[in-house]
């Protein structure tokens, strides 16, 4: 069996992100808080969990990778490392497949009436709540986001996104269907459909909103009937592990939800190429997306993907009120730090209040308080891996080389942790790659337009359709853009507005199908027509 330090050594030769750390203390479960590199340290619950070994969930049971290896888990804030969780390779996806075949096909699962199933997801929402302040620390403690907003949003809304899916366990419903059948002349038939779950499914979640993408992807699932292997990113796995004893704790049968922690290339690759999973659903970057397409085509499982965004952020003159305009492009870009698929990353602003936008925006950048997410005033955590504190430098530095201007912001915050500074930029032209890729940090640039019919193509002038907002007080204008925009989702005079009840995903290469809402069930049963001859 291999040590812990000799798997992440190992790992460091093939990824050298997270690997790459300043030497940190594993939390220990001392019982008292202790300042850790200068900054407040975890409360003792919670470092009393984090001192515990982690394993996978497997047919309810929490068990080691089948080769007992492991990798570091780290806080972003300093590079120290707060667990080691297990790194699981093809035969634990194997194992983990297996258990929710065998609780599909002959557990209890099948058994429970809607209602008890429906009950049970309530009380999942339900144990969110109750270990709010638990959960939401963990959130800081592995994302780097601060506290206070994974108390606000992160955690309330995973746990609002299980009660309104366990309404949904008694209301799957089929219809009856009068048929004619033209070859069957005074022939008579009741026909109808109903609506069963697909089966084993495949999850692959990233790392910006760990704990609610868990929520995202189990509730519908579990709401149909289906058994699920998530994998959570590997970035960002212990939410996700904190989560699976809250679903034993609701009763969730055992199988029904395996939860396997390890990397995309290894784990997430055997999953999605996996003979025994019926679907895959995946949120993450569209490189990978494409990739999970080519590895379903094996056994054609079904696929859901919610992918990428370069979202435009489109404020006319006459918005209702310029300060909160402002405000809002702020924060549609600088929100999880720009770790968002839908970030407002493209702000396009009619030419008469650019200059007032641009500083506006660039004002309220400044002011932000970056800091550990567990310190009370922080109000911007890290990025969460040197990997992507890479990344986004890297786009800085292509955006300077082209010429863009930069008002505010433009390179890493200090030399500890994965700190970027809140930017902004003008002087860009439609070629420049931080003006077409997604960059996700908190990077925004800005251009002016003058005329609707010139804006409206280089709002739409991206490979990604996931996300658009327009702030005007002129309704029937506000109409006619939203219209024309091709967006999943567009805000008009607000942003980053989420509800369990709203389906949410992209057109173009953001990805296929819907999250949430209604319209995530059809993702997650499939229809039987049944014709009884009378
Ligand atoms: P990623 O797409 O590589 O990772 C997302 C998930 O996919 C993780 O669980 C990862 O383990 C898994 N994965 C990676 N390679 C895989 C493979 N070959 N087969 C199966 N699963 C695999 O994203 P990454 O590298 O963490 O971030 C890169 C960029 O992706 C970001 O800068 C951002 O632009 C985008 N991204 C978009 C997200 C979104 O919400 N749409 C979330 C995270 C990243
Ligand atoms: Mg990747």
């Amino acid at each position: 069996m291999k040590t812990t330090a000799t798997a992440s050594r190992q790992r460091t030769s093939v990824r050298s992100s997270r690997s790459q750390r300043t030497q940190g203390q594993a939390y220990g479960g001392n019982g008292h808080e202790k300042e850790h590199n200068g900054h407040p340290s975890v409360s003792p619950g919670l470092a009393a969990w984090l001192a515990k070994p982690k394993h996978n969930l497997i047919a309810g049971k929490w068990v080691s990778a089948a080769n007992g290896k492991t990798f570091d888990v780290l806080n972003p804030a300093d590079g120290s490392v707060i667990a080691h969780v297990p790194d699981s390779q093809s035969e634990d996806i194997n194992r983990a497949v297996t258990a929710a075949r065998k609780a599909f096909e002959s557990g209890p699962w099948r058994q429970l009436t809607p209602s008890e199933r429906g009950k049970i997801i309530w009380r999942i929402g339900d144990l969110i709540l109750k270990n709010a302040e638990e959960l939401a620390e963990l959130e800081s403690v592995d994302n780097g986001k601060p506290r206070a907003v994974a108390k606000v949003a992160d955690v309330p809304l995973a746990a609002d996104l299980f009660h309104y899916m366990a309404g949904w366990a008694t209301k799957i419903e089929g219809n009856t269907i009068p048929i004619s059948v033209p070859y069957a002349p005074g022939a008579r038939f009741h026909a109808f459909t109903t609506r069963e779950p697909v089966g084993v499914v495949g999850q692959i979640i990233p790392w910006n909103f760990p704990l609610l993408m868990v929520a995202w992807k189990l509730g519908p699932a579990l709401a149909t009937g289906n058994c699920v292997v998530l994998k959570p990113a590997e970035q960002t796995p212990l939410s996700a592990l904190r989560f699976g004893e809250l679903l034993l704790e609701a009763g969730v049968p055992e199988g029904v939800v395996n939860i396997v922690t390890g990397f995309g290339e290894t784990a997430g690759a055997a999953l999605a190429a996996h003979d025994g999973v019926d679907k895959i659903a995946f949120t993450g970057s569209t490189e990978v997306g494409k990739i999970i397409v080519r590895a379903a085509a094996g056994n054609l499982k079904k696929v859901s993907l919610e992918l990428g965004g370069k979202s435009p952020n489109i404020l006319f003159k006459d918005v209702p009120d310029l300060n909160a305009a402002i405000d809002g492009a702020a924060s549609a870009i600088f929100f999880n730090h720009g770790q968002c698929c839908c970030a407002g990353s493209r702000l396009l602003v009619e030419k008469d209040i650019f200059d007032d936008v641009v500083s506006g925006v660039a004002e309220r950048a400044k002011k932000i308080k970056l800091g550990p997410g567990l310190d009370a005033g922080t109000e911007m955590g890290p990025l969460v891996s040197e990997e992507q504190l890479n990344r986004v430098t890297r786009y800085m530095n292509q955006g300077k080389q082209d010429g863009a201007c930069f008002v505010t912001g433009g390179s890493r915050q200090g030399d500890q942790g994965y700190f970027v500074q809140p930017t902004v930029i003008t002087d860009t032209d439609p070629s420049m790659s931080i003006v077409r890729e997604e960059i996700f940090g908190p990077v925004v640039v800005a251009q002016p337009f003058t005329k609707p019919e010139e804006m409206l193509p280089a709002a739409n002038n991206s490979e990604y359709g996931l996300a658009a907002a327009v702030w005007t007080k002129d309704i029937a204008k506000a109409h006619r853009i939203a219209a024309e925009l091709r967006a999943g989702t567009v805000w008009i005079n607000c942003y980053n507005i989420f509800d369990a009840a709203l389906p949410f995903g992209g057109y173009k290469q953001s990805g296929w199908g819907r999250e949430m809402g209604h319209e995530v069930l059809n993702q997650y049963t499939q229809t039987k027509a049944v014709v009884i001859g009378l």
